[in-house]
């Protein structure tokens, strides 16, 4: 089992948060496999330190971008071209079978089994069921098919611009040649899908054994009063859906959060969390609620509707921001 690993992707501090809770959901439901996390150039020394002390290998890799924005543009994700980079998971040739998921997902109970899977094994994509979602899937490491994988890149390109695209095109009788190759949908249960089919959720949703919190607002876009243990500001979603955001941050304000302190000492960052009934900063979170994010990233955060409304993106910031430019 030393040649079987989870493997997961974060080219940016933030979803490597989403890694890290990812990496802890595996670790507490026992799983007897390696964890490796696939990071870019941009993560912080500080965001390695801790990723280092949950994953097994901690794998720099070059960020491939699609650079598609018209494919992105109607998948309306215009921050998915770099999710190529995905593709890198078919270099850790060290290992014989991996499991690949995203780092917006994480696990409820050992869902090792899948690893009795052959490649490529996905479940449904739950806005297109004939394409297989890439969030949560079985595969081989092998330099020939990664090299066939950036082939096909070149010649075809994505027909969503990211990743999916891809590998829903490269591997393409997923949907009618081997049933085995079908997870159930309990191992990459969509967030939106507790929305579009409320009661198939309520019959079966009880055995869900991965969470995927697929779609542009992530559980680190909200803020989280660690006091009230809520989430703070107007939570749209409906209650399970929400319960299943207060087990991401539970996770994250309990088990990852002292180490992302621990690193990053005086330097600034984001916690995302507030404590208390008003949303006051807690104490020994207040030197640290500032992002370690450039303008260029939190603009972006912007425009896909991310903006921090309880912290940096608050209401008073953004008057102090107006009336500066007004002096
Ligand atoms: N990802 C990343 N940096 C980015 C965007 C995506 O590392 O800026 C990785 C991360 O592992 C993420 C995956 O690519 O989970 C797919 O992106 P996302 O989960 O946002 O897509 P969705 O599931 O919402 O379609
Ligand atoms: C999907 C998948 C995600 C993938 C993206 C872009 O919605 O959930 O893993 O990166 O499409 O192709
Ligand atoms: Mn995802």
């Amino acid at each position: 089992m030393a040649d079987q690993a989870f493997v997961t992707l974060a080219t940016n501090d933030n979803y490597a948060k989403g890694a890290m809770v990812l990496g802890k959901s595996l670790r507490s439901h026992k799983t007897s496999r390696k964890l490796v996390v696939l990071i870019g150039p941009h993560v912080t020394e500080p965001t390695k330190a801790v990723l280092n002390s949950i994953f097994d290998e901690v794998r720099l890799v070059d960020v491939l971008d699609s650079l598609d924005s018209a494919h992105l543009a109607m998948l309306k994700r215009p921050d998915l071209g770099v999710t190529f980079t995905k593709l890198h998971c078919w270099t850790l040739t060290h290992f014989a079978k991996c499991v690949f998921m995203d780092a917006d997902t994480m696990v409820l109970s050992n869902v090792d089994d899948l690893f009795d899977r052959e490649e490529l094994s996905a479940a449904p994509d739950p806005g297109w069921p004939d394409c297989f979602n890439s969030g949560v899937f079985v595969f081989r490491p092998s330099k020939e098919t990664y090299n066939k994988l950036l082939a096909f890149c070149t010649e075809h390109g994505s027909f969503d611009g990211g990743d999916q695209g891809i590998l829903n095109g490269f591997f393409s009788n997923w949907a009618t040649a081997d049933i085995t190759k079908h997870l159930p949908f309990i191992y990459n249960l969509s967030s939106i899908a507790i929305y579009s089919y409320l009661p198939a959720f309520k019959q079966y949703g009880a055995n869900a054994k991965v969470v995927h919190f697929l779609g542009p607002t992530k559980p680190w876009s909200f803020t989280y009063d660690t006091k009230g243990k809520c989430l703070k500001g107007d939570i749209h979603d409906s209650s399970t859906h929400a319960t299943y955001l207060l087990m991401w941050w539970e996770i994250y304000s309990v088990d990852v959060l002292p180490m992302l302190f621990k690193e990053f000492g005086d330097q600034p960052f984001h916690t995302g969390c507030v404590s208390g009934e008003n949303g006051s900063r807690s104490s020994d979170a207040a030197s640290h609620n500032v992002p370690a994010i450039s303008s260029e990233e939190r603009k972006q955060r912007w425009e896909q509707g991310q903006a921090d409304y309880m912290g940096i993106d608050c209401f008073e910031n953004i008057q102090k921001k107006l009336d500066s430019f007004l002096k």
